[in-house]
């Protein structure tokens, strides 16, 4: 395993920030977030061997084994437009599928909102969470687990869950990459033509799912994402059909074979 080299990433990044590399940490983002409380400067590159308590989406853990992913955050300066708030999480998937294809020669995919899939199983999650000062949302640290080589999983993520594992992965290379990525399609927002990139690489447009909503599942057929992420659906209400498009990142979806 080659290990995490904070020279060669520095190197690599495209902004002149710092880059820290820890052997260990509860999460990055809360290590992250404490630093921006601190004034660290936006940009600034958190990367680490193993979490002990990495954090997912939903209140749920992110598995975060030493040496076989990538447990990764970045700080962005929050920009002014709320539109362009919202989009960093799209702007976060295409960065990190983007980068794991060009590296590993690969085709991965993305499951709205943000997981990223390779051969129908989950190998990346994002978590984008709002570092709020005096009411306003000053900062974004945007965090980023890839599973590299991740072989045996807790039982419940079983089936669900699978590592890129294609041969040695360079992961300095892959961390380099997913930071340029993103602030290559960030200084050119409020440009959305990533978001065409975004659905090519869709798992779920065109498909039958269903959806958690208030405790429910609910059923629909999903017809497009639209550019500030927002995942559009023909449902059925009543036996009339309907066009939603739901927001939040909260709701979950699955989909129906
Ligand atoms: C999810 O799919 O539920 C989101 C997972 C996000 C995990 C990453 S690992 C690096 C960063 N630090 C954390 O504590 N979480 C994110």
């Amino acid at each position: 395993m080659i290990k995490l080299d904070k020279a060669i990433i520095q190197q690599g990044i495209k902004n002149n920030a710092g880059v820290i590399v820890l052997d260990e940490i509860d999460s990055t983002n809360v290590e992250l977030m404490r630093m921006a409380r601190e004034g660290v400067k936006p940009g600034s590159f958190l990367l680490a061997e193993s979490q002990t308590n990495g954090k997912g989406r939903m209140g749920r853990e992110f598995f975060s084994p030493y040496g076989t992913g990538l447990y990764m955050s970045f700080l962005v300066k929050a920009p002014e437009d709320t539109m362009d708030i919202l989009s960093i999480t799209t702007a976060t998937s295409v960065a990190v599928s983007r980068a794991i294809d060009e590296c590993l020669g690969i085709s991965t995919q993305i499951k709205w909102v943000n997981d990223i899939y390779y051969k129908s199983r989950k190998v990346c999650g994002i978590l984008a969470e709002a570092v709020v000062v005096e009411n306003d949302i000053d900062s974004i640290v945007v965090g980023i687990g890839i599973n590299t080589s991740t072989e045996y999983f807790p039982s419940e993520l079983e089936g669900y869950a699978g590592a890129l594992g294609v041969s040695e992965i360079d992961r300095n290379q892959l961390a380099v990459s997913v930071y340029n990525n993103f602030f290559d399609i960030l200084d050119k927002f409020p440009a959305r033509d990533y978001m065409d990139e975004y659905r090519e690489k869709s798992l779920v447009i065109g498909k039958n799912v269903r959806f958690l909503e208030d405790d429910k599942w609910k059923d629909g057929f999903v017809v497009d994402v639209d550019d500030i992420g927002g995942l559009v659906l023909q449902v059925d209400d009543g036996g009339v059909r309907r066009r939603r498009v739901i927001r939040t990142g909260e709701v979950s979806v699955r989909i129906k074979e």
